[in-house]
Formats: C-alpha cells, sequence, structure tokens
C-alpha cells in the first residue's frame, strides 16, 4: 500500500506484509490494532477489510491521533491496550478475528526532542508515551530507592553495572534533583567506556521507559484479554524489540500464560489455547533492516486460537 510522506517520518511500519499477511485476514472479519502508532498496519489491515469489515486500533498517545484513518470501518481508541477488554465491551465486541501488536515506542518518539526518549536531544527527562500520565523519567531517577533502581537497570536494561548506576544516580541527586537529560547523561557517561557508550546509554533509556510507561504490565494484561477475546482460529500477531517482551510472548503463545507455566491433561498432553503458527520467530531480512534501521532487533510471533 502507498504511504504519504508524513506517515513515514512519523514511523516507518515494520514486518508490514509478514505480520497482516499473518493476521489471515477475512474481508468482512473484526480486528484490532493495539499499537496504532502512524497507522502503517493498520491501513495495510483496511485495504485487506471489505465494508463490513471492521478496525479498532488502540494509542495511549494523543500524537498518534494525527493519524487517525478517516474510514467508517475505522474506530481509534485513544487508551493503553491494558483496557483491550473494556474497550470491546464498550463497542459490542465479544469475539475479535486477529489481534496485532507492535509494541514499544514509534520512531515519532525518538525523533521528537520534546519526548525525552533520545539521548541525542536535551530536553527535559520525561519518556511518558501518555503525556497525561503521571510518572515522568524524571520522577523515577529522583524518588526512586537506590535498590529499585537497580533492579529496573538490572531486569529492564539487562545491564550489568545496574548497582553502580543506581549508587552513582542517588549520589548525584542529593545535590539536587536531575531533571534534563543533559543533567543524567553528565552523571552516568564516565561509567561507560566509548566503545559501548551508545549500546549502554540505549540499554539505560529502555530500562527507564520500560518502567515509566509500565510496559512489562500493560503488555501481560494486554496478552491476557488477547487470549480471551479471540475467536478459534483468531490470531494473534506480535512483534516484539526486546528479549523481556519477547519471552512473555513466546510464553503466552505456549502455555497461554505469560510465566510460561505448563499444564497437562490427564494423558500428559499440554494444555493451551493456542497453536504456534510459526516455530520460529520471523525477523526483518537484510534489506529491510538497510531500509529502516530501526527494524534490527524486531521479532514476530504468530499463533492460531484454538
Ligand atoms: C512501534 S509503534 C507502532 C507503529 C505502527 N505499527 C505503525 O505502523 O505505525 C508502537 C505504538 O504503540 C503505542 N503504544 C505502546 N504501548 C502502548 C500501550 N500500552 N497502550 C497503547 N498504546 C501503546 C505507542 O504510543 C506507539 O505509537
Amino acid at each position: 500500500m502507498k504511504e504519504t510522506q508524513e506517515e513515514l517520518t512519523y514511523h516507518v511500519p515494520v514486518l508490514l506484509k509478514e505480520s497482516v499477511d499473518g493476521m489471515n485476514i477475512c474481508p468482512n472479519g473484526t480486528y484490532v490494532d493495539v499499537t496504532f502508532g502512524g497507522g502503517g498496519h493498520s491501513r495495510e489491515i483496511l485495504s485487506r477489510l471489505e465494508k463490513d469489515g471492521r478496525l479498532l486500533g488502540f494509542d495511549q498517545d494523543e500524537d498518534a491521533e494525527r493519524n487517525i484513518v478517516d474510514d467508517p470501518r475505522f474506530i481509534f481508541v485513544r487508551s493503553n491496550f491494558r483496557y483491550l477488554h473494556n474497550f470491546l465491551r464498550y463497542h459490542d465486541i465479544e469475539k475479535v478475528d486477529a489481534i496485532l501488536a507492535d509494541l514499544g515506542v514509534s520512531s515519532h518518539h525518538f525523533d521528537d526532542s520534546e519526548r525525552g526518549f533520545s539521548f541525542r536531544f536535551d530536553g527535559a527527562l520525561d519518556m511518558r508515551m501518555n503525556k497525561r500520565a503521571g510518572l515522568t523519567a524524571a520522577d523515577v531517577v529522583n524518588t526512586y530507592a537506590e535498590e529499585r533502581l537497580a533492579d529496573i537497570f538490572y531486569l529492564y536494561g539487562e545491564l550489568k553495572n545496574s548497582r553502580k548506576l543506581a549508587s552513582v544516580i542517588v549520589k548525584a541527586r542529593a545535590n539536587g534533583q536531575i531533571k534534563t537529560i543533559g543533567e543524567f547523561l553528565e552523571i552516568i557517561k564516565p561509567l561507560f567506556g566509548r566503545e559501548r557508550e551508545k549500546k549502554e546509554l540505549a540499554k539505560v533509556f529502555q530500562a527507564l521507559r520500560i518502567e515509566v510507561n509500565q510496559e512489562m504490565e500493560a503488555l501481560k494484561e494486554m496478552l491476557t484479554a488477547a487470549t480471551e477475546a479471540l475467536k478459534p482460529g483468531g490470531r494473534l500477531v506480535v512483534i516484539t524489540y526486546h528479549s523481556l517482551e519477547d519471552r512473555m510472548v513466546k510464553n503466552i503463545m505456549k502455555t497461554g500464560n505469560v510465566e510460561g507455566k505448563t499444564t497437562q491433561d490427564f494423558f500428559g498432553n499440554l494444555q493451551t489455547p493456542f497453536k504456534l503458527v510459526n516455530n520460529k520467530v520471523i525477523v526483518p531480512d537484510e534489506e529491510e533492516i538497510e531500509r529502516n534501521p530501526r527494524s534490527r532487533s524486531a521479532k514476530l510471533r504468530i499463533a492460531e486460537k484454538k
């Protein structure tokens, strides 16, 4: 499908054909894109629907509203996808044919210097996807206990020096609040060698972003609600960008719960609500990575409700 320049600068959709093919679209079915963003995936879904098809697009960021598609088959829901169940009920939808999630933040978030997602710009230490939400990255670094900060860097950023990092931050904030990205970088940069600096900073920022937006909690709730909402034969299609997300998605698709706890029936067969459509994770090819370097870490998994 053709895209305008504005949509492309907002966000270039990742694994577009592979993920929408994976939704197994019936022209008159009901679909959900829980991460509308620039609307690239939603437009592709709509192009495969006929008159009675329906698509709900969720995004918690009000900036995404500028990409809303003017189409009677489309409904935009400006909300966190953790409330999937409530909004399906609100719109009188009992079951759906497929749910697509393309997780994390969009290029728009990284490229907007005022949102605080990128260490390329100075500005407020913010990182909220939902600008009306309470907690900012500055709140996290200025108020969390040292141990909790260390856990966040370790769990969400997989940073080896998480304890040292937390200790340096706690020491620095005793001299005054850390309000901007510039101030924050000045405090943490000496901890990283020049060579790996960018990679390590990306991990620190990822960890803070996950905490600020409560991403793991929201993902867990959405995946659980999605499992309930799918019709038999319906598809769950998820693109992840880091190993924590991918583990949750893999677990729910294999076992029906994000922890990956297995249950067996009387005969020892694994009880699970899904059948895997792709056993091996789908990743972008070289051509896509070259065209869109942000697709590099993407992993696509598809499962079908039994
Ligand atoms: C990777 S982008 C999706 C891009 C989209 N597929 C496209 O083609 O343009 C992820 C989007 O999901 C939104 N998002 C992330 N987590 C969310 C959540 N828990 N609830 C609602 N929206 C969320 C972000 O604001 C962002 O716009």
